[in-house]
């Protein structure tokens, strides 16, 4: 079984930060998030995994490389134009071959392990898996209506749900998906979607697999959802101070990572400190990622994202539910006369009090 994880896409949601990076790439819990997802495919037994890429190849691949690491080998396929899951699945039949694969979206996470559902998925031999999770908003997803514990119908993104069962961004096929994706037609959003080659699974009579699963799950194409990911990850980190505390106090699940440096501040996990990084006369709260080398001095962050490089100085108050990408500085200026000087980058969006 082969691994094929969807790293295209323009991740226009998380702008301006995937202007300059992969959405692919942003870390949740200072790990990106593509990297969960091929240590899902890893944990599951996977060895040969397929990365579809598109704009953004070459961070792509400076990050991941040839898999190694992972105790996988990568290989990357390119898909030039982001025309749809189907068309990722067309563009990859080369690599597929005929053999079975588990496709991942590579800005999906999830809690539940995948190894006893690629074992049912082996042994049953369904033409596909599909792998569904209750949603308030089932509009913004692929949803599936299930009958007498079947797959009868799907509909990508349907104004009236007929469901709440969400189509989860993890999905298993047999070679067959391969036809499926050559006979349907582009959508009304001009693209090739993965929903109709399953519909037309079904309507050729071939086992849809339904499977509900435990646990949370993440689509992680907009802010919200970024850093209901990163809360989610931090509460399961286990603690430990790699760095060095001075005169401060930490609670709670705090990761210090080495050379990171906490003075004179108050850390309240869940939370983690990356490499390198400097907190002075600061407060770092709950559900907070600081990545490496980032500066917090004299301010306040909480349930944020704060990215590589980034410098927080003097702001005089808290900074919320926020993600501050690689070496953005914010800081209290001395200039007269008192005004605010910005140089924000397009769709940059800053919210005053
Ligand atoms: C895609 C699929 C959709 C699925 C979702 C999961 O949506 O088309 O069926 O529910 O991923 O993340 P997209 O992210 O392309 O809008």
């Amino acid at each position: 079984m082969k691994g094929l994880i969807l790293s295209g896409g323009r991740g226009t949601r998380l702008r301006p930060i995937t202007f300059t990076s992969a959405k692919q790439l942003v870390p949740v819990a200072n790990k990106p998030i593509l990297f969960y997802g091929i240590e899902a495919l890893q944990a599951s037994g996977i060895r040969e995994i397929g990365i579809v890429v598109g704009d953004t190849h070459q961070e792509i691949r400076d990050a991941v490389g040839d898999g190694k690491r992972f105790g996988v080998s990568v290989t990357y396929i390119q898909q030039d134009a982001p025309l749809g899951l189907a068309h990722a699945v067309l563009v990859s039949e080369h690599f597929l071959g005929s053999d079975p694969f588990c496709m991942y979206l590579g800005d999906n996470l999830i809690r539940e392990k995948l190894a006893p559902l690629v074992t049912r998925f082996r042994e049953e031999k369904p033409q596909s898996q599909i792998l569904l999770a209750r949603v308030p908003d089932p509009t913004q997803f692929g949803v599936a209506e299930l009958k007498d514990g079947k797959v009868v119908r799907l509909t990508e993104k349907p104004k009236v749900p007929p469901s709440d069962l969400a189509l989860v961004g993890v999905y298993m096929f047999t070679a067959g998906i391969h036809d499926a994706s050559r006979a349907i037609k582009p959508s009304a959003r001009g693209e090739l979607e993965i929903t109709d080659a399953i519909q037309w699974l079904i309507d050729k009579g071939h086992t849809v697999r339904p499977h509900v699963i435990d646990g949370w799950w993440k689509d992680t194409g907009k802010l919200e959802d970024m850093l209901e990911a990163n809360r989610i990850i931090l509460d399961t980190l286990v603690p430990r101070t790699d760095g060095t505390i001075e005169r401060s106090d930490i609670t709670g699940k705090v990761v210090i990572e080495a050379g990171a440096r906490v003075v004179a501040s108050s850390v309240r996990g869940p939370a983690i400190i990356g490499k390198g990084a400097q907190i002075e006369n600061a407060y770092v709260g709950p559900f907070t990622s600081i990545g490496d080398g980032v500066i917090v001095r004299g301010s306040e962050v909480e349930h944020s994202i704060i990215l590589e490089g980034a410098s927080i100085s003097d702001i005089g108050g808290r900074i919320e539910s926020s993600l501050v990408g690689r070496n953005v500085s914010i800081y209290r200026s001395q200039h007269k006369p008192r005004s605010f000087n910005f140089m924000l980058g397009d769709r940059s969006e800053v919210g005053l009090i």
